[in-house]
């Protein structure tokens, strides 16, 4: 158990720098106007891939840890409620960039990951991040 948090805390970083790294490149591919190709699929889709995991850990810890009898109301009910916002973000993003050919594909991608983003930061919760390595 121990083990599981210890991967779902340090996970986050991933997610998070992917998400972010992501969120930039396809800004500056939008702002100059480059087309969408098939290649540019490959890092929101990662990046996608990288999230689904931490919510599948998270919700095993939650189901192990029976986390909707309460005690952390942030825990049991704002963290997964937002992070599974931020996962329905992320697919409905990827979904509508993936056919694209033109720059809008990249225009979808960077104001849907920075929505995540947001979603990320909201739902993180605060303590974890001075110890949370
Ligand atoms: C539906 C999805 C999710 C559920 C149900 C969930 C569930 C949980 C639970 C039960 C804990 C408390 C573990 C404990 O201290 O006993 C927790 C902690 C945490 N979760 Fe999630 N989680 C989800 C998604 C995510 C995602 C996507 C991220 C980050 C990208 C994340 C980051 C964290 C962090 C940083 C902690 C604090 C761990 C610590 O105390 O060091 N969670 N989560």
């Amino acid at each position: 158990m121990g083990e599981l948090i210890m991967f779902h805390s340090l996970w986050r970083w991933i997610v998070v720098l992917l998400i972010f790294i992501t969120m930039v490149v396809s800004l500056i591919q939008w702002v100059r106007k480059s087309d969408w190709t098939k290649g540019n699929r490959v890092t929101p889709l990662i990046s996608s891939i990288v999230l689904d995991i931490n919510v599948l850990v998270g919700l095993i810890l939650y189901v192990m840890e029976k986390r909707w009898l309460g005690g952390d109301h942030f825990i049991s009910y704002l963290h997964p409620l937002l992070m599974l916002a931020a996962l329905a973000a992320i697919h409905i993003s990827y979904a509508k960039a993936k056919n694209k050919t033109s720059f809008r594909g990249h225009k979808i991608i960077a104001i849907g990951f920075l929505i995540v983003i947001f979603l990320l930061l909201s739902g993180i919760p605060h303590g974890s991040w001075s110890f949370g390595m």
